[in-house]
């Protein structure tokens, strides 16, 4: 249904546009689902897992992903609550973890960090974390799985301020009684909700009783050392917690905390309630010549992912553009900046939970595919004249690395145009190692499911058959200062040396130990970075 307004103040207003961070397990996929659930976007529980297994028995996708049963790129899925126009951008998590996730984070206006109640921050959160703080990106967080045992709230909460130097301001607060898990506090409103057990294991909402925490009748509905628990409890948070401070929420140094159970529907309703009315919208984007507000009515935007092949007959590929201001129609001509080309922008596509629909519209804050035969790639800003340049993607370090080795020593120069154009597309990172043969191509990545891709693509799409020998480096850092100094860090075998395709020098090392050793070695002057510069 098209929105009235033709300036994008009021359409922009209403997105909350954001990703789901999480280590794999914690209950990503069943938060999503329960979100589409009170979303109205999806009637029953079960269904998206459901359709996630039909369709890669039917997919016409990349044979890849047929063959591994996952899911090799994400999507974004929309639904409208209490007035608000969702965007829930979701992050590959499992196998399919990549350099898509990072980007897609980029895409985001805040994050949702969901944890297990017993695992607290994992290595995988702790990652995705570090990239939504170089953003200062508002984190909001759900402890998940609360109806079974966890440890002490109170412990996870400094456990998690520890691990992140991240302030937590609990706004719900877990009861729990000798039957289990039974409702939250909501502390803003003073008011205890009590979930009702359904029996059909979350698949439809559950009832909830809300009972004001100093109403009487909540003796009746908990027992009394419930009571007196929860009490002591929350006066301590308000005492020696943080105290509620939305510009902190916003720049991302205080996250509130909500506990609940995914599985069961306990506390995502409040959750999502809350979580849209304190989540900002559509936030302003660094470009150049100037930052690009909401409510600016020129039409700007900029690619973060390309999904290659969802046709191989066609080598059809999707490119996600995030709207950042003024208002999209579907047939619109923009410019693409980094060519100065016009390109018109037909049949966009909106996804409402993992079907694909074509769109009329967008406003800031939305996020549509457009059919692309090769021309964008990721990063690019897209503009009514071509005047905006958003500041970029950035390349984060990979954690894998491997020297392709050619079936067929012939097809090199295929090979060199294969990789150059997928790492233009952002499918994989190029670097090369010096040799006295000429330079080497070593691939990096951030998921080995990138590597999988890349053999594919560069078999199916290049011809060139080829494989690839693991390298043992699992760090790295772009150096820069001056070529003795870094030559001195490059000795033994636990490091190594290579250049990028801007000629930047990246050094590899196999473990923390090589790291720290060489930042605590490394002469003055030198810089060590985890984004490409
Ligand atoms: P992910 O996408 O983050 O990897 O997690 P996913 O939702 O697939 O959940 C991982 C496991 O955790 C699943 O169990 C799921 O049912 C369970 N889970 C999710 N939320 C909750 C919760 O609130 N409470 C409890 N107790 N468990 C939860 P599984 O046995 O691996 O899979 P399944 O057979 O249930 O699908």
């Amino acid at each position: 249904m098209p929105e009235s307004p033709d300036r994008p103040a009021e359409p922009a207003a209403r997105r909350r546009t954001f990703a789901i961070i999480s280590h794999p397990d914690a209950g990503k996929t069943t938060l999503t689902e329960k979100l589409l659930l009170y979303g109205g976007a999806i009637h029953l529980a079960g269904s998206v897992k459901a359709r996630r297994a039909a369709r890669h028995a039917t997919s016409d996708w990349m044979a890849l992903e047929q063959q591994r049963g996952i899911s090799v790129t994400s999507s974004v899925l929309q639904f409208e609550y209490l007035g608000y126009q969702v965007n829930l951008l979701d992050t590959p998590g499992h196998a399919d973890f990549s350099e898509d996730t990072y980007r897609t984070l980029i895409a985001a206006d805040s994050a949702v960090m969901l944890l297990d109640n017993r695992r607290g921050v994992e290595a995988r959160t702790r990652q995705l974390y570090d990239v939504c703080k170089l953003r200062r990106m508002p984190i909001f967080t759900f402890v998940n799985k609360c109806d079974r045992p966890g440890g002490h709230s109170l412990e996870l909460i400094s456990d998690v301020e520890a691990d992140l130097g991240l302030g937590i301001y609990p706004v719900t607060w877990p009861i729990h009684t000798s039957t289990g898990f039974v409702g939250v506090a909501d502390r803003r409103r003073r008011t205890v909700l009590l979930f009702g057990k359904g029996a059909d294991h979350g698949a439809t909402l559950v009832a909830t009783q809300r009972i004001p925490l100093d109403d009487p009748a909540l003796l009746s509905a908990l027992d009394a050392d419930t009571v007196a628990t929860l009490r002591d409890e929350l006066d301590l948070l308000d005492h020696a917690g943080h105290a509620w401070d939305e510009a902190a929420v916003l720049d991302g140094t205080l996250s509130p905390m909500f506990f609940g159970s995914a599985l069961s529907n306990f506390g995502v309703e409040p959750f999502l309630h809350d979580f849209l009315e304190y989540a900002p919208g559509p936030l302003p984007r660094s470009a150049v010549p100037r930052d690009v507000q909401p409510d600016d009515p020129e039409f700007t935007g900029f690619v973060f992912k390309i999904q290659a092949n969802m046709d191989p007959k066609h080598r059809d590929r999707i490119a996600f553009l995030r709207v950042c201001s003024g208002h999209f129609l579907a047939g619109m001509t923009v410019t693409l900046a980094r060519t100065g080309k016009t390109l018109r922008l037909a049949q966009p596509q909106q996804f409402l939970a993992r079907e694909r629909v074509e769109v009329d519209e967008a406003w800031p804050g939305d996020v549509i595919g457009i059919h692309d035969r090769g021309t964008l790639r990721v990063s690019d800003s897209l503009s009514l004249r071509g005047d905006v340049v958003f500041s970029g993607i950035p390349r984060f370090a990979p954690q894998y690395f491997a020297r392709v080795i050619l079936s067929d020593p012939l097809r090199r120069k295929h090979l060199d145009t294969g990789l150059r154009q997928l790492a233009e597309e952002g499918a994989v990172q190029v670097f090369y190692q010096e040799s006295s043969a000429g330079p080497v191509p070593i691939v990096g990545a951030v998921g080995l499911l990138q590597f999988d891709v890349l053999l594919f693509r560069l078999d199916n799409e290049y011809r060139v058959p080829a494989r690839l020998e693991a390298l043992p480096f699992k760090l790295a850092r772009w150096v820069r200062g001056s070529e003795a100094a870094i030559d001195a860090l490059v000795e033994g075998r636990s490091r190594l040396r290579l250049f990028d395709a801007k000629g930047s020098s990246i050094l590899l090392f196999e473990d923390e130990w090589a790291l720290r050793h060489s930042l605590e070695k490394a002469a003055d002057g030198l810089e060590f970075l985890e984004v490409a510069p």
